[in-house]
């Protein structure tokens, strides 16, 4: 009887560090997608204040996108493009794109960048 209950006892403690740990990771999991939904979002933002205007929400372009010859951002010629090539176009601007490199910073740009490649080109 006496060493039931302590099995028991020893039982729901380890039940409890158990339940401890899954919370611990259930928030610091939660807390990591939260930033990296936050990145996504501040991305989503810089490119409706900044790219929109000439490449449309959805990466197609506008008129006056179109009418500038910007690309189809979903198009194999641009999704083929390494972050750091279009890291590099963002800042120093080709042809028609103006420069971003003295309006936004390092950071800004490679959000873009990595956000041009992960928001367009993979809806078939
Ligand atoms: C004033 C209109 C305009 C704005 C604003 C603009 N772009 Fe562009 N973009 C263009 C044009 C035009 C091209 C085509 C350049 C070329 O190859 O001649 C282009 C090309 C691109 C390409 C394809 C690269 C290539 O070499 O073909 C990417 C990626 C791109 N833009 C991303 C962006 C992002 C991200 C932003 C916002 C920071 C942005 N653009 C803002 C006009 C614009």
């Amino acid at each position: 009887m006496q060493i039931e209950t302590l099995k028991s006892k020893s039982n729901s403690n380890r039940f409890q560090k158990f339940a401890v740990a899954a919370a611990v990771l259930l928030v610091a999991g939660s807390l990591g997608f939260a930033a990296r939904a936050n990145a996504d979002e501040a991305a989503a933002q810089s490119f409706k204040s900044n790219c929109v205007v000439c490449h449309a929400a959805d990466g197609t372009g506008s008129p006056t996108g179109k009418s500038l010859k910007a690309p189809d951002l979903n198009s194999d010629a641009v999704q083929k493009m390494t972050v750091a090539q279009i890291e590099d176009q963002i800042s120093n601007g080709k042809n028609n794109m103006p420069p971003f490199k003295s309006t936004l910073s390092k950071d800004q740009i490679a959000a873009l960048a990595a956000y041009v490649k992960s928001a367009f080109g993979k809806k078939k």
